[in-house]
């Protein structure tokens, strides 16, 4: 969703600002605009569309200044258009304003602006704050911070926020609350963003500005208040990420890139919580073995991509912990009433750390007083700091808006709680905590022989990518996988795609099947008769005519016998194979997505951080 740059110091702010909104770009937007101070004056550019069109506009007509705020818009109130794109500005256009999040009081506030004489351009939400500010300084606001603050105080809903003054053409002002900001300090120069990848190449240290706080930004100096004026320190963090991990590293892609990050992501998790006697450890969650004797449920929230690791996590869970486990959708979990109770493990989901609805739903059980446990990729993100523990995942930054690595990274944090909370729990032995050890110790070489059959898979996406419709099927612990398959196919490639626990197939999709229907089937060997009745859906498609891509172990003539086109995966145990499976699904979605000639990293439409409910 939208993205926030804004830089002070002695450079030209313009390249900069450009460097970060490129960086920034994943997150998904549809316009985007830069304010800088010019020589006594303060000036706007804006462009609908992408960013090379701004970049093309600074080609005709260069701008030079600083310092500087820049801004990529995902359109929430008011459609993507010139009008409506940031900065926004006050009546007298001398407040320039950069916004994420939404103002929801907006309405109420405009009504009132407008019968005191403020004209309005746009349908944002956002322009009632530069002309709250301004009317606050009209109204006696003593200097320009202590109208920031009363507009501030009087403002409802999420914002961050990057504003320039044209009389203080020295100083970035920046608020959070309730969407991400992060103040980045450098060298005798000083910037905001909406994460760190976006200034990483300039910075070394952030503050996290937390809710209700404001920054005040001067090249040698930045001050944090919060929204009564009062100061506030914060120990500046180091920053621990390369600034090559934000870079595509010779890949066509981000999500190539973070495709093949995946076996050294997991080969690190594991070196990371599993002893030398292949005991699982998770020193960084922190709670103890007893805390988990007695813990009688657990609750798992997230949404998107996350949503189908928790449902992984919760099939896992009550496979190896004999927890009663129950997942949600963020959007959904608030709005029902929940029966959250001060025994129940809270587990949030999250690559980002930043989506509204699962860091609500968050809130909402720490209001009821059970423990919250976060499953994360971002250090310093929301999420991260209202959790009592984070489990990280440890991917490094997520540029494709698909997410892939980090989703097989949430898989693995899921396999290892599960192992140290069903041993804790008695419910497995040491042997048996050996052998599931054994078999994670497997994935990443399982997965980097995926990575290595791409062009077979991109040989069966070509073939299949030009139908209007898929359907993937999958049971058990790879009904989460046919959901995620579904879910990149579509976020990527804009084939519709459904993704169906295979048993209810013939509850209605059934119906779909022809001979033209792609039905990318998830049948891996299982000990059990899930496999067979996998396999008897195969055939129930086969009599259809519908057209079978398999995902099976390798070897499996059975299965080759009724499909079309078959993936072979490694073997692995069946709790373990969506891992792997996924990754394959991953490809599938990838070369659909390269034959339809979508922009893979920035799909239409999405946006890769959800900061709006
Ligand atoms: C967006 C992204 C998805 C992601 C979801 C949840 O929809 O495009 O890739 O799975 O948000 O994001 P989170 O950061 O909470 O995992």
């Amino acid at each position: 969703m939208c993205g926030i740059v804004g830089y002070v110091g002695q450079k030209d702010a313009v390249p900069l600002l450009m460097d970060g909104l490129k960086r920034l770009e994943y997150r998904g937007y549809d316009s985007a605009g830069i304010a800088v101070h010019t020589a006594g004056d303060m000036a706007t550019r804006i462009c609908v569309g992408r960013l090379s069109e701004l970049e093309d506009s600074l080609e005709k007509r260069p701008l030079q200044g600083r310092p500087g705020i820049g801004h990529t818009r995902w359109a929430t109130h008011g459609e993507p258009s010139e009008k409506n794109s940031h900065p926004h500005l006050d009546g007298s256009g001398r407040i320039a304003v950069v916004h994420n999040g939404i103002i929801e009081n907006y309405q109420d506030l405009r009504n009132e602006l407008e019968a005191a004489g403020h004209t309005f351009l746009s349908d944002t939400d956002t322009e009632v704050i530069p002309h709250l500010i301004e009317q606050e300084l009209a109204g006696g606001a003593e200097d320009f911070e202590a109208a920031l603050l009363r507009a501030l105080r009087r403002a409802r809903g999420a914002y961050a926020l990057g504003i320039l003054f044209k009389d203080d053409p020295d100083t970035v002002y920046a608020a959070r609350l309730g969407s991400p900001l992060i103040v980045g300090l450098g060298q005798n120069e000083n910037y905001i963003a909406s994460d760190v990848p976006a200034i990483l190449k300039h910075i070394r240290q952030v503050i996290y500005l937390n809710d209700g706080e404001i920054a005040v930004l001067k090249q040698d100096q930045v001050l944090v208040k919060d929204l009564d004026g009062r100061a506030v320190h914060h120990e500046p963090k180091t920053v621990d990420m390369a600034p090559e991990a934000t870079e595509r590293a010779g890949f066509e892609t981000f999500m190539l890139k973070e495709m093949h990050e995946q076996p050294r992501v997991l080969r690190s998790l594991l070196e990371k919580h599993v002893s030398g006697h292949a005991r699982v450890q998770l020193p960084e969650v922190g709670f103890s073995e007893d805390y988990f004797q007695i813990l009688r449920r657990i609750m798992i929230v997230s949404c998107g991509t996350a949503y189908h690791a928790a449902m992984y996590g919760k099939f896992l869970m009550e496979h190896l912990t004999g927890l009663a486990v129950e997942t949600d959708l963020g959007s959904e979990f608030r709005y029902r009433s929940p029966r959250i109770e001060r025994d129940t493990l809270f587990i949030a989901v999250s690559q980002s750390g930043e989506t509204a609805d699962t860091l609500a739903s968050l809130r909402l059980a720490r209001l009821k007083k059970c423990k919250v446990l976060s499953i994360c990729n971002v250090p310093g993100s929301s999420l991260v700091r209202d959790s009592d523990s984070v489990m990280f995942t440890d991917a490094g930054p997520e540029i494709g808006v698909a997410s892939t690595k980090a989703y097989t990274a949430q898989l693995m944090a899921f396999a290892l709680l599960s192992i140290h909370i069903g041993r804790a729990r008695d419910e497995i032995t040491e042997e048996q905590e050996k052998e599931l050890v054994a078999a994670l110790e497997g994935i990443p070489d399982a997965i980097h022989y995926m990575l290595e059959r791409a062009d077979h898979i991109r040989a069966i996406a070509d073939k299949h990518h030009d139908g209007p419709s898929a359907l993937y099927l999958g049971r058990r612990f790879n009904y989460p996988t046919a959901l995620e398959g579904a879910l990149k196919n579509k976020e990527i490639s804009y084939q519709h795609a459904e993704g169906y626990a295979a048993g209810e197939m013939k509850h209605g999709p059934i119906a779909l099947i022809n001979e033209y229907l792609p039905v990318v089937c998830i049948c891996t060997r299982t000990e059990d008769e899930v496999y067979d009745k996998m396999i008897s859906n195969m055939k129930e498609v086969e009599a259809r005519h519908g057209r079978i891509i398999a995902i099976a172990t390798d070897g499996d003539k059975q299965v080759a016998s009724i499909a079309e086109d078959i993936i072979y995966v490694p073997e692995t145990r069946e709790e373990f194979s969506p891992l792997i499976n996924v990754v394959a699904l991953q490809l599938l979605a990838y070369y659909a997505a390269h034959a339809r000639g979508t922009d893979i990293d920035k799909p239409r439409n999405l946006a890769k951080s959800v900061t709006v409910e």
